[in-house]
């Protein structure tokens, strides 16, 4: 083509990057040996390796060692060898290394970026300039936490070894949101890449040698599936962090149920990009390009579903379908490419097959006419319009480039939208009335909520999800606490015995005053089954009855927990009312103290003791209530993050037999105090506190639904707020069997679960465990908002 032509088309020339470096990085390496246990290159103990291949060409790059349960064994064993010293390594030691790596990172950015668009196919563009320079900044930020990490977090220790599995869409970054933390924290690492994409963690581990990273604090094994099973399974393990499906985020979360691992979710979304008539429209479509075509889709958080707003529906979709016919498909390793070919064979077979789904089920599906490349798993970006709420491109990931679009009339509708989807990782919303935006994000179910903006990304700032996307967050402050435990005491729970009841000889009769009921959205209700249970003294003598609750009574609770508009209280208004149950709770202490003393055996001094202690929690979360906020991070570019804390939603609380008025005030407080809906199943044992506890908080200005109180036997009703897929999350404090079968069942709908173990916490000992619940209480949605013209 002569210049006169190429001016005359106005297209672009190529302008590749060079491979050279990195072809001569991928000759000079034995891939067949690269597990990185202990600080050694290793080879697979069976001798099996696996396929790499490049998504451009389909040809193939490696053939790299595949890792089995004995190599897993030998990687969680030089981690656990390794723990000792690092975790004791001064945190500007640690520090240092970190900043090391970091330096090392960006002094080899052209190589990293090079490879990680050969290895994952994704354009040039992105790798270089957003990939590694995110990465590099996750290991200097987190340096600094290295440091000041006993400040930060006092009372904290390192979690321990931590097994991290990782997915194929952002290799080197997601590597690094794993481990920058895990070091930082103190812990050592075992990391399993994706088998499509291993090449950057290969040269990642080649830096961390070279950066001082003592040997068997980071260890690397290539593999698939099998191999992250075995990291899951593995006893030796103290932590697992997963970002992949949400079809493996529940295999894992049941695999770890009742093992005692922490583990965080990092899972799928669908994630809603509203324009509302207000919009900038152009600048609502170069964001979309990004949202969705970013990483051809292939993003856990991609702006997956276009909600615009009816009046301008027409206008947004025929510039979106303009801009879309512009898009250039090609080379990831051209520097004009914007849509690279998808990961692999598999993965472009399920995108196709999703798409013709979508079209059987109703939706339009529209491309532009570009040519498709002749090699590599190219796929076109596609919009789908004429999509119904249930059709599977509005429901399901589709990790792909494609979009569907819907419209809504009122903003009202616009969020009820948004949040029909199980998911909740991301969402933007475009408008240029910042206050409807600032008014819609903390309305929409959705961890990180991009105004005028989508993907961004920073080290500060805290990302992961709600709902079936996951929980825990990686990055900022809280992301720290992924790889942090406080210690807790080893006093294993036991229920609190329980005497036969003495045949009534008439003596005891007096001893039963009523028969207190449910306590369920406000009122005082039977039990659904009209069964009821004794509750007896320590030597048997029948103290009274309560209702034993059932499934039924759990649902109802649930429901009028979720219909409660406690959540929308104002958090001075939620402090006022915690503050006045504590008052009408002291005006009857001696009752309280009289009632635990006689049920619990426990001596009226002591009993005195745990009311006033019960008053002072609740005093204590009353005056939390309007002081645990959020932060405002200022990221690397003109944009404000809000990390706010939000009520996690419908909470349910499974207390114990030990100081039965304490601990569930202890749980319930900071519950309430941060605006979560409670159903409390009290102590089986002694649940006669709890319905006296109802009387004081009918008295109390607590509205309707906001505690709900559901006696019986606490093991199976626990089991039916685990399964319900309407509670937000679950507490529950019991004998290792419960605990293990709280924390399985809970996986269906990823609800957040914190189960003692098996063990019994100090609850007049250990004053920070307020401070734990607090925690436990609030889902942190960070919030950008973007500055200047
Ligand atoms: P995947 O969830 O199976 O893979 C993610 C990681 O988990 C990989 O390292 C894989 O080797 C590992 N893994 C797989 N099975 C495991 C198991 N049983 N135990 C422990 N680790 C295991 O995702 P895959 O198969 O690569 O992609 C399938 C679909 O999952 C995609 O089409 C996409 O919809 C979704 N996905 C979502 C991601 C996200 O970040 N939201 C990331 C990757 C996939
Ligand atoms: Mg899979």
């Amino acid at each position: 083509m002569t210049i006169l032509e190429r001016y005359a088309a106005m297209d672009y020339g190529p302008a590749p990057e060079s491979r050279t470096e990195a072809d001569a990085w991928l000759n000079a390496h034995d891939f067949s040996k690269a597990l990185f246990i202990g600080g050694t290159w290793q080879a697979a103990a069976s001798g099996k390796t696996f396929t790499v291949l490049e998504p451009a060409t389909g040809e193939t790059l490696a053939e790299v060692s595949e890792a089995g349960p004995e190599d897993v064994n030998a990687a969680v064993r030089a981690a656990r060898r390794a723990l000792p010293a690092w975790s004791k390594t001064s945190g500007y030691e640690r520090a240092r290394i970190l900043y090391a790596i970091g330096r090392a990172m960006q002094r080899h950015g052209r190589l990293f970026a090079v490879l990680e668009s050969i290895d994952n196919g994704k354009p040039i563009r992105e790798s270089r300039d957003i990939d590694v320079p995110l990465a590099v900044r996750h290991f200097i930020h987190h340096a600094g936490w290295a440091q000041t990490l006993e400040k930060a977090y006092p009372g904290h220790q390192p979690v321990g070894v931590c097994g991290q599995i990782i997915p194929w869409n952002f290799p080197l970054l997601m590597l690094a949101w794993k481990i920058a933390p895990a070091l930082a924290a103190g812990c050592t690492v075992v990391l399993k890449p994706a088998e499509f994409t291993p090449l950057t963690s290969i040269l990642f581990a080649e830096i961390c040698a070279r950066a001082g990273v003592p040997k068997g604090v980071v260890n690397i094994v290539q593999g698939g599936g099998e191999t992250g099973a075995a990291i899951v399974e593995h006893p030796d393990i103290d932590k697992i962090a997963f970002t992949g499906s949400s079809e493996v985020g529940k295999i894992i979360r049941r695999a770890t149920a009742g093992t005692g691992k922490k583990l965080s979710l990092e899972l799928g979304g669908k994630s809603a990009f509203m324009v509302f008539e207000d919009a900038d429209l152009d600048s609502a479509v170069e964001g979309l390009v990004d949202g969705i075509w970013f990483n051809q889709g292939q993003v856990c958080c991609a702006g997956s579903r276009l909600l615009v707003q009816e009046s301008v529906a027409e206008r947004m979709l025929a510039k979106v379908k303009a801009r879309m016919g512009h898009l250039r498909l090609g080379d990831p390793l051209d520097k004009n490419t914007d849509i690279g070919p998808l990961i692999a064979p598999v993965q472009l077979e399920r995108v196709k097959s999703m798409v013709a789904e979508g079209a059987r089920q109703g939706a339009e599906c529209w491309q532009p006419a570009s040519d498709l490349p002749q090699t590599g798993y190219y796929h076109l970006p596609t919009l789908a319009t004429s999509v119904a709420p249930s059709n599977i491109l509005a429901q399901e990931e589709v990790f792909g480039p494609v979009l569907a679009a819907m419209t809504f009339r009122t903003q009202e509708e616009g969020v009820a939208l948004a949040n029909n989807t199980r998911y909740g990782l991301a969402a933007s919303v475009w408008s240029e009335n910042i206050s409807r935006a600032l008014h819609v994000a903390p309305q929409l179910k959705a961890g990180v909520v991009w105004i005028n903006g989508t993907n961004i990304f920073d080290a500060s700032s805290g990302f992961g999800g709600y709902r079936e996307s996951g929980f825990g967050r990686e990055g900022g402050h809280e992301g720290l606490y992924e790889y942090l435990k406080r210690p807790a005491g080893k006093a294993v729970y036991k229920p609190a015995p329980r005497p036969e009841p003495q045949p009534d000889t008439g003596s005891n009769t007096p001893l039963i005053d009523r028969t207190p009921k449910l306590f369920i959205g406000g009122k005082q209700v039977r039990p659904d089954g009209n069964y009821a249970l004794p509750v007896t003294d320590p030597k048997g003598r029948i103290m009274g009855e309560v209702g034993a609750g059932n499934r039924k009574d759990i649902r109802d609770a649930v429901s009028t927990a979720r219909a409660s508009k406690w959540h929308q209280a104002t958090a001075y208004n939620r402090a006022q009312v915690l503050y006045f149950l504590a008052e009408n709770l002291a005006v009857r202490a001696a009752e309280f103290t009289g009632r635990i003393a006689s049920l619990t055996g426990i001596r009226p001094k002591e009993a005195a003791a745990e009311v006033d202690l019960s008053i002072e929690r609740i005093f204590a979360a009353a005056s939390l209530a309007d002081k645990y906020e959020g932060r405002v991070h200022q990221p690397p570019a003109r944009v404000v993050t809000l990390a706010l804390n939000e009520p996690v939603g419908v909470l349910g609380i499974v207390s114990p037999d030990d100081a039965p008025l304490l601990a569930l005030v202890t749980m319930m407080a900071p519950a309430l105090a941060m605006g979560n809906p409670v159903v409390a199943v009290p102590s089986a044992r002694f649940p006669l506190v709890a319905t006296d506890l109802y009387q004081v908080i009918e008295t109390s200005d607590l509205p309707a639904g906001s505690v709900n109180i559901v006696t019986g036997d606490s093991v199976e009703l626990a089991a039916v707020l685990a399964k319900h897929d309407d509670v937000d999350a679950l507490w529950c404090v019991g004998e290792t069997q419960l605990c293990a079968t709280v924390e399985r069942e809970s996986a269906a709908n990823l609800k957040r679960v914190w189960t003692s173990g098996g063990l019994a916490p100090d609850w007049a000992g250990d004053a920070a465990l307020l401070d734990d619940f607090f925690r436990r209480a609030v889902e942190i949605k960070n919030v950008w908002v973007p500055y200047g013209d």
